[in-house]
């Protein structure tokens, strides 16, 4: 049994209401950083915890929070990155449907350490279901005064608007999200300037994920050291990973950083499906380098362990491959992903992807020339590091490493057609 922090209240009967949630302890971590904590100690105590954002690139939450600058004049805004749009993630989802009070209580605690007081959740628009779950939630903490003004006679005022997005992938990047935010269409902007510095509205902002903000009540309540201690020591506390394709139980399973990813597969998640053996495992979002079946049994669940295999953990989704699967077509879709969802303002990328999704077509049809898979892995080597923002990155890092580790996959694409004998 492994400790469970974020998912604690997700089994609850009616978890998503206000009355659960304080029954469970619920808002004592506001109480307790408002009653008697400065902004500093509240940074401080997540700076301890080791926690690392969920998004995608893993930064350091409490550092993140610290780099917000405490003496200039402008309005802080804190920012929920609710976009969940990378392809296999769906655990912020979960905690929208099931937890929204966690959520909201992570961001009044990241408000009052920045000393933001309007704050907004970038939603996915996809996800316009969740959206009265989060509406809902917000006018039960306003009526309970855990939001608006003078929050527990605090002197603190906080407020949250929801605000959807209309399904492009690109807006999950955080500075496009910040420009369709304002209502602009969603190109990322250069950094630096970093949010921290020059954010929404050209003030500073702290973008953070959902789950990166929900993990943060316990961390206040325990301490930043107990959370530190659910996972390694880098990588501090617990994270939910959101597992699909060809294992018996897909599903979002909360489990300490530095888990082993075989065990994760094996026993959590009840093995691969109908017998089978692995093939690959994409560990972090479709951004992440893929991963052999060997790799996947040495790879354990945090930061340090999946950059030393030269992949990443990102956002904590899981896509498991079995032996039957064609990891050329696999790499195709994605990079057809990548090229619909390219925002076209940089050449590499926009170029890029679009010449890589034409090669896979050529090389499908039975048209590819044998110099095809280098020219792949080359187009995927000069996009990388080059495009304007980390899209570029991601679709270089779907296609090259695995060329590298599934060569054969590929040039089974270019054996000649099979000679039918003449009748
Ligand atoms: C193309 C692209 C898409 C992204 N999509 C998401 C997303 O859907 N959700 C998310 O939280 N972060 C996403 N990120 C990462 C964000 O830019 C940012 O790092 C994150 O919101 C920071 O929050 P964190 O520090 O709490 O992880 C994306 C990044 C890129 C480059």
């Amino acid at each position: 049994m492994t400790t469970k922090v974020i998912s604690a209240r997700f089994d609850l009967p009616d978890s998503h209401r206000i009355e659960t949630y304080v029954a469970e302890g619920g808002y004592n971590a506001l109480r307790k950083a408002l009653g008697g904590m400065t902004p500093e100690e509240v940074i401080e105590e997540v700076k301890r915890s080791a926690l690392r954002g969920r998004g995608g690139a893993g930064f350091p939450t409490g550092m993140k929070w610290d780099f917000v600058p405490k003496d200039n004049p402008k309005p802080k805004y804190l920012v929920v990155n609710a976009d969940e749009s990378e392809p296999g993630t769906f655990k912020d989802r979960v905690i929208l449907e099931r937890d929204p009070h966690a959520l909201i209580e992570g961001i009044l605690l990241g408000s009052y350490a920045i000393g933001c007081h309007q704050s907004f959740i970038y939603i996915r628009g996809e996800y316009w279901y969740l959206i009265d779950i989060l509406e809902q939630a917000i006018a039960e903490a306003r009526q309970r005064g855990y939001l608006g003004r003078d929050i527990l006679e605090s002197g603190f005022d906080l407020d949250i608007v929801v605000h959807p997005g209309a399904g492009a992938y690109i807006c999950g990047e955080e500075t496009s999200l910040l420009e369709s935010l304002e209502g602009k269409r969603g190109y990322p902007r250069i950094k630096p300037p970093f949010p921290a510095v020059v954010g929404l509205y050209g003030c500073p902002t702290a973008v953070n994920n959902v789950e990166t903000l929900a993990s943060v009540p316990p961390i206040i309540l325990r301490g930043g050291d107990w959370y530190r201690s659910l996972g390694t020591g880098k990588s501090g506390g617990t994270r939910l990973f959101a597992v699909s394709g060809h294992v018996r139980k897909p599903g979002v399973y909360e489990l300490p950083m530095g888990y082993p990813l075989k065990k994760l597969i094996e026993q959590d998640c009840g093995g691969i499906r109908n017998g089978k053996r692995l093939k690959a495992v994409i560990p972090g979002g479709s951004s992440a380098p893929i991963l052999t079946a060997e790799e996947a049994e040495r790879a354990t669940l945090d930061f340090e362990c999946l950059a030393e295999l030269k992949s990443m953990l990102g956002s904590g989704a899981i896509i498991v491959m079995d032996e039957d699967t064609d990891i050329f077509k696999a790499c195709w879709r994605m990079t057809e992903f990548y090229e619909h969802e390219s925002c076209g303002w940089c050449v590499p990328c926009r170029e890029g992807t679009r010449w890589m999704s034409k090669i896979f077509e050529r090389i499908h049809c039975g048209e590819g020339r044998p110099r095809d898979i280098d020219l792949l892995a080359e187009l995927s080597n000069n996009m990388f590091g080059r495009a304007h923002c980390p899209l570029g990155d991601a679709s270089a890092w779907a296609v090259e490493p695995a060329i590298r580790k599934f060569r054969g996959e590929f040039e089974k694409y270019l054996r000649p057609p099979a000679k039918v004998a003449a009748s």
